[in-house]
């Protein structure tokens, strides 16, 4: 097996990367925590603060994929950690599209920057509309994949639709894909029976994304997963800058990975409050559709929603105009009780 995706990957990989001698920091050179460090340049002395940030970062980031293995029941050689998921998703385009030649295959409506990033890098998008009830059609994915396509973005929970993508769709997709499919479970947290992170070792061309940015609400961290084959993390890893985590997101991390507990219960409260919005938000007159959600938000069909999206801005209100995407659609986060109780105050006053 291990032989095989080796294989596997260096057909599909772009071959300069394959051949790439990666940058050698002073951290890999020699990663002992003991010893007078003048390798790196830095300045031995202190900070300017009073934290001492006077040293670069672990490159690997050890600390945190060994206290990660064991809840994501993974082995640390399958985590990658990128500065947010969206450094994941670069370097995965950057790894296997050629520019000008290559594709990626999106699903819209979907999250925006699998298209960005593919756009920044020259890399043609393939786009298969989900269905009605955002499920993915699988015989059109095959009819429309390209010899050069080398990645299939799924994203499940699916941004902005909120619902999962259907499971045997997705077996589907991984058995019949001969490359790489990028399985986005941002918004797993709020729905973990549903993660494909125990099918890693079956499917040597999946990769899983996730996040801290979502359920842990470490967003401003920046610090995002790929789960992958170990061939592939070690891909990642020659690709990504040297020290792409930095300090503090990597202890802020440690610390908060002692505290999974305090997350699923945050993780529980929102998904109340997803009810109790769920339900408000469809006895509202002008509401036409709250779309059933596994995630922190809610998709919400509605008349006027241009109109509705201005006037709660105008009260300080800030929810994602959709309407380009899904027509006639906002997307809203769910928000604290206090936070909820407010916006259905406004809705209601917007319907009078
Ligand atoms: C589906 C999806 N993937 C990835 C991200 C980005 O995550 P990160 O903050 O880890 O870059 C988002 C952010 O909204 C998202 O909705």
């Amino acid at each position: 097996m291990y032989l095989v995706s080796k294989l596997m990957f260096e057909k599909l990989l772009r071959p300069h990367i394959v051949s790439l001698a990666p940058y050698s920091s002073a951290r890999d050179e020699y990663s002992g925590s003991e010893g007078i460090f003048l390798d790196a340049n830095e300045n031995p002395i202190g900070s300017v603060t009073a934290a001492m940030y006077n040293r670069y970062p672990d490159p690997y980031q050890h600390k945190i994929k060994k206290l990660l293995a064991p809840i994501k029941k993974v082995q640390p050689e399958n985590i990658f950690l990128g500065n947010g998921s969206d450094e994941a998703i670069d370097l995965l385009i950057r790894a296997f599209c050629e520019p000008h030649r290559d594709s990626i295959l999106i699903l819209p409506p979907t999250y925006g920057m699998y298209e960005v990033s593919a756009n920044i890098n020259a890399v043609k998008v393939i786009k298969v509309p989900l269905d009605e009830q955002f499920q993915i059609d699988v015989p059109a994915v095959k009819n429309a994949l390209e010899p050069n396509t080398k990645i299939i973005f799924l994203c499940s929970p699916n941004n902005p639709s909120g619902n999962l993508l259907n499971r045997e769709h997705i077996v589907e997709i991984l058995e019949s894909f001969e490359g790489i499919v990028l399985l986005d479970e941002a918004y797993i947290d709020f729905c973990p029976q549903a993660s494909f992170l125990p099918f890693l070792e079956k499917y040597p061309n999946l990769v899983v994304l996730q996040t801290f940015s979502k359920a842990w609400g470490l967003a401003a961290l920046r610090l995002g997963m790929a789960f992958a084959h170990a061939e592939l993390v070690g891909v990642l890893n020659k690709i990504k800058p040297p020290y792409n985590i930095n300090k503090t997101t990597q202890d802020l991390v440690a610390d908060s990975l002692q505290y999974e507990r305090f997350k699923n219960e945050m993780v529980e409260r929102i998904v109340q409050q997803r009810s109790f919005l769920q339900e408000k938000l469809s006895q509202l007159p002008f509401v036409e559709k709250v779309f059933p959600s596994d995630a922190n938000f809610l998709l919400v069909r509605m008349q006027k929603a241009q109109e509705i999206f201005e006037y709660l801005l105008a009260e300080k209100i800030i929810v994602r105009n959709r309407v380009k995407v899904v027509k006639d659609c906002l997307r809203i986060s769910v928000g604290t009780a206090e936070e909820n109780q407010i916006l259905l105050e406004k809705l209601n006053n917007f319907s009078e």
